[in-house]
């Protein structure tokens, strides 16, 4: 199959918090397909440049060309509707809902019913804990769990990106391991591109594993 490249491709991007620049002269590009890490310390910018790239913080400058359309300005909506899925830093979930219906909320801007069956199927496959405990609350799992469930989530839209903050935060190294080569098996089976964020101060396991 002929691949749209790049996927995502940020150009001298800047923004920050009320007058406090995070980011400057962020340049990076994504093929489809590909499995991206960036890795920097804590306060780096990294959540800054994940959710620059999803529209909730505003870029100041520079441009975002996703699926090779201008994109700098887009809505959060917009980019979730075109195909971006982030899985937020801490694997939040809600933690009041049962499993299941976590993932079915991770589906809501689909509306083909039986992509969403077929969807929650390889999630399930691929976490065979999440079918376990589907009708579980999901703030009684664990922190592994939560964050597979998160990941879970995110992949219920079969986005074209997916973007990682810190999956292996608070994880356990045996856990980490596995949770990258569960992220590698759903990137495959569902074509998606996969952009991570990791602390380089608690080693490089995490972009190794994956
Ligand atoms: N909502 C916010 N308001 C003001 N400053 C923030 C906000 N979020 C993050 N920052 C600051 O921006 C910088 C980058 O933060 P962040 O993107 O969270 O870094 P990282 O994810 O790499 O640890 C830090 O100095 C942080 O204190
Ligand atoms: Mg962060």
């Amino acid at each position: 199959m002929e691949k749209i490249h790049p996927l995502l491709s940020v150009d001298q991007l800047s923004t920050g918090y009320s007058k406090k620049t995070v980011l400057e002269g962020v340049s990076l590009h994504v093929k489809e397909g590909e499995r991206i890490a960036v890795v920097g310390r804590n306060g780096a910018g990294k959540s800054t440049l994940l959710l620059t790239l999803l529209g909730v913080v505003k870029a100041w400058g520079g441009h975002i060309l996703y699926l090779g359309k201008e994109s700098t300005h887009a809505s959060p909506g917009e980019r979730v509707r075109s195909g971006m899925a982030l899985v937020p830093q801490g694997g939040r979930v809600f933690a009041n809902l049962m499993v299941r219906e976590n993932l079915e909320l991770g589906a809501y801007v689909t509306k083909d019913f039986k992509a969403i069956d077929s969807s929650m199927e390889l999630v399930y496959q691929t976490f065979p804990i999440l079918r376990t405990r589907a009708t579980q609350e999901a703030g009684t799992m664990s922190g592994g769990e939560r964050q597979m469930l998160a990941i879970g989530r995110a992949m219920m839209s079969q986005p074209k990106l997916l973007m990682l903050d810190e999956p292996s935060l608070g994880l356990a190294p045996l856990v980490v391991k596995e949770l990258m080569e569960k992220i590698h098996g759903l990137s495959t089976a569902l074509e998606t591109t996969i952009l991570i964020v990791e602390d380089s101060d608690r080693g490089a396991e995490c972009p190794g594993g994956l």
